[in-house]
């Protein structure tokens, strides 16, 4: 009985370490704009589940607030990345457009740090700036062709 179940956490393990590497390889390929987006997807989940509501917003403002300065950070450092400028649909410009979107990116995740970052922040204000913000994602993701299952 007690090698039966070493045997299989054995196993387990085993399965549990070629996934990781798979990832981890997976993750090696990814290019740098693709890198920082996958950090600013994750400040923005934490920031959407802290404003679901005003008694979530009570319990994890500073969770918010702290991701929203993150968000700040990574829009600035996307702004100077390239290598999205090829698929741009029907543009003429793509590196005007590119500079338009980003700053719209930055701008909003500026308004939404200063909101969440009050001494004494207000959810409708948080949870409006952070629907700007959204806004400014899905607007560039719809030129720059990202598939927005996220
Ligand atoms: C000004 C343009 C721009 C803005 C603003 C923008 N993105 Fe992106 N995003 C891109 C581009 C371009 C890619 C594709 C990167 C690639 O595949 O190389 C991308 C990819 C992604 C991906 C997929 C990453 C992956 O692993 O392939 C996620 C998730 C993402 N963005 C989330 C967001 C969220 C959330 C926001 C807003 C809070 C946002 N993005 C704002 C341009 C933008």
């Amino acid at each position: 009985m007690v090698r039966k179940w070493m045997v299989f956490a054995l196993s387990t393990g085993l399965l549990v370490t070629i996934a990781g590497v798979g990832f981890s390889g997976a993750d090696d390929d990814d290019s740098p704009l693709e890198k920082v987006m996958e950090k600013v997807n994750k400040a923005n989940a934490k920031i959407k589940q802290g404003v679901r509501n005003p008694a979530t917003y009570r319990k994890k403002q500073k969770e918010v607030a702290d991701n929203s300065k993150e968000m700040v950070k990574l829009a600035k450092q996307s702004k100077p990345m390239k290598e999205a400028l090829g698929k741009a649909k029907n543009e003429a410009n793509p590196q005007e457009k590119w500079n338009t979107l980003m700053d719209a990116f930055i701008e909003k995740s500026e308004k939404l740090s200063e909101a969440a970052n009050k001494e004494a922040p207000d959810y409708d204000a948080t949870k409006k700036a952070f629907s700007a913000v959204s806004k400014t994602c899905a607007d560039c993701h719809n030129v720059f062709r990202v598939e927005e299952n996220f």
